[in-house]
């Protein structure tokens, strides 16, 4: 009663606390031992070969860079991606009439609002429970979403998903779950179907996975892609350097490393490099070790698969998914593919 009154009196007071109660946020605990920084980096860069996961890249001036990436002329998977989302929002959210939306690394869930604008339309009121380990980010793209859509809840889901997915908030009704963007590529073989299966693992008859994954194609177009003209991938690559001198207390110079990314026909996937430019010594205090570095060695940064129709679709089946459909556009450049928890097998009794 007092709300409502305050809500004639006041129609701004009365948004912002229709608004301030749709978005919550809490934290989800790994049930998975995740490793921090410091383990990936004496693992990883001590020795030859050496390497570092490309969730590292991810801090706030990684994350403008990412975005500013795709941006350029030449990164087609966001932009083929979002129209491929748009054409078939419709279709998934009629097929799966879902009560949840569960997206894992939401970031600013731009791509999102197409689902949503679906759910819309079909006069669906889905709960998003977006999942991502920055929880600013979450903050702030939840507030925008409340606001666009007065009928939506947002449910802030800040953590890792590496870390495991049993340590959710229980939901009642039907999930979608959202994989997006094509980051299924950054996992090895193995690590994208342990992924897969856990999400299966979690998921009830009538939920669906939609997962979102790069194809493979003509050489030039994945290599530009990766070495666009403005140098903003060779930015956001080198930013890598600017993340270790900090968390590690290291010592890496921008001008001594260059930024290189190819396409590994046999492995069927993008690799980034930061290859050093000459003989050097890079200190990473928080390791208490020296790196010496051979001019033209290398630290694999990223790993980006791109798959065939017929792969994808065989990595889904061996996580215990079922196709329901798969969503190309013309030009074959992406794949979103709405996947299905199999029946579990009749045992015969
Ligand atoms: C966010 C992992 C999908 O692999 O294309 C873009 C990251 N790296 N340019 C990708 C990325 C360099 C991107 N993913």
């Amino acid at each position: 009663m007092v709300a409502y009154a305050a809500c004639i009196a006041n129609p701004v007071l009365f948004m912002e606390e229709n608004v301030a109660s749709r978005l919550t946020s809490r934290k989800v605990p790994a049930v998975l031992p995740v490793a921090g920084i410091l383990e990936d980096a004496s693992k990883g860069l001590i020795e030859a070969p050496r390497s570092m996961p490309p969730k590292y890249f991810y801090d706030e001036r990684g994350s403008q860079l990412f975005d500013a990436i795709c941006e350029t002329r030449e990164y087609y998977p966001t932009r083929t991606e979002e129209a491929l989302l748009q054409a078939c929002a419709r279709d998934v959210i009629e097929q799966l009439r879902p009560d949840h939306i569960v997206e894992f690394g939401s970031g600013t869930a731009r791509k999102t609002r197409h689902l949503l604008d679906a759910c819309d339309l079909a006069g669906e009121t889905a709960a998003y429970w977006p999942f991502d380990v920055c929880e600013e980010m979450l903050q702030d793209s939840g507030q925008q979403l409340v606001q666009e859509y007065d009928w939506l809840q947002v449910n802030a889901l800040v953590g890792d998903y590496l870390g495991g997915l049993a340590g959710l908030p229980p939901r009642d009704g039907r999930c979608l779950y959202l994989f997006l963007g094509g980051t299924i590529g950054n996992f090895t073989e193995d690590e994208a179907a342990a992924f897969l299966a856990e999400v299966r693992a979690i998921m009830r008859p009538g939920d669906g996975l939609l997962l979102g994954a790069d194809r493979v194609k003509d050489t030039e177009v994945l290599q530009a892609a990766y070495n666009d003209d403005a140098g903003i991938t060779a930015q956001f690559n080198l930013n890598l350097l600017q993340v270790l001198n900090r968390e590690l207390d290291a010592n890496f110079r921008d001008r001594n490393f260059e930024h290189r990314a190819l396409f590994n026909q046999e492995a069927s996937q993008i690799e980034m490099y930061l290859v050093s430019r000459c003989r050097q010594s890079v200190r990473i205090d928080a390791l208490r070790r020296t790196l010496e570095l051979e001019a033209g060695e290398r630290i694999l940064t990223e790993i980006s698969r791109k798959f065939t129709p017929a792969r994808l679709e065989a990595l889904l089946k061996s996580a215990g998914f079922a196709i329901h459909s798969h969503f190309e556009p013309e030009n074959g450049w992406f794949s979103l593919v709405l996947a299905r928890p199999e029946a579990a097998p009749v045992t015969p009794s």
